[in-house]
């Protein structure tokens, strides 16, 4: 079983290095071009081992056959398909490519990233025995020294956003590879840390996602505050436009799951119509256990709806009563 594995590590781990050499060779030009035109450093690239999957149906066949490597194993480890009239070809083609690791930085799977529109964005390894996307989190073991520092983590969407945030001094991120953040992610995380920021995209799904993810790791006993990323689709956008200072303001004015509640029911509803807004977040303030935590929230409560901090505390009383 170990030594399996250690040998899907070692294939994973030769496969990282022929994508990276290609990326530096004549035929990775267009793909060094496309990491330019997002504005990463040659540093971003070489501490998340970018590379580059050449076009073509068997370059890395070729490559793994010529070491022993037979096409079934191939196909276990996600790296080839088989066609449906006999043969293989390689997964990732054309594409730019993220290696993932597990935490303690052994390759388990890759991102490849198109440089054009074509579908879909992303193409990832299968999920299988090695790549379980919703037990891995990105740049984990890249960020665990930053976020020891620092003190807390900070929960971003994707690959470019850890990579491009990383390269202007955030060295405390990681993703979840999408917006499905899992409890099995969230003990991961909470090996290292139990103070959680999430700067999930600006977008709705991103906005859902957030408070989902948040949920999640406060109920499995983590400290979490979300942030608002203002004028930018997501944290790579944002750090770009904005830098490093930028960044830290958005982490300093991040709040804690009812105040943004709060502050995307104000959005949806508007302050007129107060019982919509409190319905929304009445299931968390029923749901805070720690009593000066809730003094809090409620206070907040009252404030953005304008009422008295004892009607907001009627109302959870009420709301507990009846979900009882
Ligand atoms: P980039 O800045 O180029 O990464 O694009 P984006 O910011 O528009 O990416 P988006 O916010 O859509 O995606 C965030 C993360 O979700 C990515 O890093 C991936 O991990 C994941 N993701 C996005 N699109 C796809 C897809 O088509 N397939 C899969 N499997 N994952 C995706
Ligand atoms: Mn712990
Ligand atoms: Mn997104
Ligand atoms: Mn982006
Ligand atoms: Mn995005």
């Amino acid at each position: 079983r170990q030594g399996k594995k250690d040998r899907a590590f070692k294939i994973y781990g030769l496969v990282r290095d022929f994508y990276r050499i290609l990326l530096g060779k004549d035929i990775g030009a267009r793909a060094l071009q496309y990491l330019e035109s997002r504005n990463l450093s040659g540093a971003a690239r070489e501490t998340f081992q970018l590379g580059y999957a050449p076009p073509g149906w068997d370059n890395l066949i070729k490559f793994l056959a010529a070491r022993g490597i037979r096409e079934e194993e191939m196909v276990k480890l996600g790296l080839a398909q088989t066609r449906e009239t006999g043969g293989c070809y390689d997964r990732f083609r054309n594409r730019v490519m993220f290696p993932i690791w597990d935490s303690q930085g052994r390759v388990v799977g890759f991102g490849g990233r198109t440089m054009g529109d074509d579908n879909p964005k992303y193409l990832n390894s299968p999920e299988g025995e090695f790549f379980n996307k919703g037990q891995l989190l990105y740049g984990l073991h890249i960020a665990r020294k930053g976020i020891r520092e620092i003190g807390y983590a900070v929960l971003m969407e994707g690959y470019m956003d850890v990579v491009s945030t990383y390269q202007h001094g955030v060295t405390n991120a990681v993703a979840s590879l999408g917006t499905a953040f899992t409890r099995d992610q969230a003990k991961l995380l909470m090996a290292y840390t139990h103070d959680v920021v999430i700067a999930y995209d600006a977008d709705a799904a991103g906005v859902k996602a957030a408070v989902r993810a948040a949920e999640i790791l406060q109920n499995s006993g983590c400290q979490v505050r979300i942030a608002t990323i203002p004028g930018a689709k997501d944290p790579d956008e944002f750090i770009q436009k904005n830098g490093l200072a930028g960044w830290q303001k958005i982490i300093e004015n991040a709040v804690p799951l009812v105040q943004y509640k709060l502050m995307q029911a104000v959005k949806t509803y508007g302050l007129q119509n107060k019982r919509k807004v409190l319905q929304e977040v009445l299931p968390n303030l029923a749901a805070v256990a720690s009593p000066i935590e809730l003094e809090e929230a409620i206070k907040q409560t009252a404030t953005v709806l304008q009422v008295n901090w004892e009607t907001v505390l009627e109302e959870i009383k009420s709301f507990r009563k009846n979900t009882r």
